[in-house]
């Protein structure tokens, strides 16, 4: 249906990842993602190596498909993930919060492809230099950790300045954002938010219900001065961040802030003082649906406007 390198390689019918996302993205999630032709990706935040195994295991009941696991390189546990994930040799790893540059080799010994994000130029082209198999570009309209560059500009700035194929991740919801990631030079594309309100996702109700009530502008960013920004609903926790930021408050004042924040809003359904994790795409997300009808309805409707953007050609 569509051409994609990256999707010829990992056998996807689709050239889809579901983005790793932390506590948010179980097994349950990125299975039903890869049955239905997506790469799904465990987000293992920061787990241990136990849990993670769990994760693996279950993942592997659910499905016969290739699917990933993310690995935040800040999780303390990073060394004992890795050495499980040489063991377990999953089809598809793909790296946050900084350079995977020691590990690579690891996991290309084991046949697992690696897919590192990366939010700069800068860091993609040092990124391309591991021999890595493409690289994820997340733009600032992504829900979660971010960078500063949006889409729109950092998707066609990394594609001229790398020879591996890009994934476009951040702001993409439906057809429209697949057929604009392809025409600035994306292979594929990553979806963290519109996947969080999937029927599969195990996300407490009332994040689903925050998700598709918002707007785009709910979507606010905190962290910018400890270096760290991330980008979910507004809040009264986002406020207080604000507060502490605006106060001048010391970097581990802020981060204790954020402690568990996550954990509140995914389990215990605490939108107000949790941290609900959403990108702007939020604005787009109407409803709730399976894995496969999102993915679905994203390739048809991508093929839809495909072949009515022809028509604009005047000859
Ligand atoms: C709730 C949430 C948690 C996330 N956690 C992680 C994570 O643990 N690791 C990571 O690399 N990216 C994480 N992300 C980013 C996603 O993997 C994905 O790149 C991003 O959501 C794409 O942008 P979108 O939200 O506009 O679809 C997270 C995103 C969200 C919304």
């Amino acid at each position: 249906m569509f051409k994609s390198k990256v999707a010829e390689l990992l056998g996807l019918k689709y050239p889809i990842f579901q983005g790793g996302m932390a506590w948010v993205a179980t097994a349950e999630l990125a299975a039903a993602v890869s049955n239905a032709g997506g790469l799904g990706i465990i987000g293992s935040g920061n787990m241990n190596g136990e849990l993670l195994k769990k994760e693996i295991d279950k993942a592997r009941k659910l499905t016969d498909k290739p699917f990933g696991v993310n690995l935040l390189l800040l999780n303390p546990f990073i060394d004992e993930l890795v050495a499980l994930l040489e063991k377990e040799k999953v089809s598809v790893v793909t790296t946050g919060a900084g350079n995977p540059g020691k590990y690579v080799e690891r996991f290309k010994a084991v046949g697992t492809k690696i897919f590192p994000i990366a939010p700069t130029v800068a860091l993609a082209k040092r990124l391309e230099r591991l021999s890595v198999d493409g690289i994820i570009v997340e733009g600032g309209e992504a829900g979660g950790h971010i960078g500063e560059i949006n889409s729109f500009v950092l998707t066609p700035l990394v594609e001229e300045n790398i020879s591996l194929p890009v994934i476009a991740a951040g702001g993409i919801t439906d057809g429209r954002g697949v057929v604009a990631a392809m025409a600035l030079g994306a292979d594929a594309v990553q979806i963290g938010t519109r996947f969080v309100v999937a029927t599969e996702c195990i996300v407490h109700p009332n994040y689903k219900k925050a998700i598709i009530d918002s707007d785009a502008r709910d979507a606010v960013v905190t962290g910018r001065s400890t270096g760290h920004p991330v980008r979910c609903l507004k809040n009264k926790l986002t406020r207080e961040f604000d507060r502490l930021e605006k106060e001048g408050s010391s970097k581990e004042e802020i981060e204790r802030l954020g402690t568990g924040k996550l954990r509140a809003a995914v389990v215990d359904g605490d939108i107000g003082w949790g941290s609900v994790m959403m990108g702007q795409s939020a604005g787009l997300v109407k409803k709730e649906q399976s894995a496969k009808e999102i993915i679905e309805e994203i390739f048809s409707e991508a093929e839809k406007i495909i072949y009515n953007l022809q028509s604009k050609i005047v000859k």
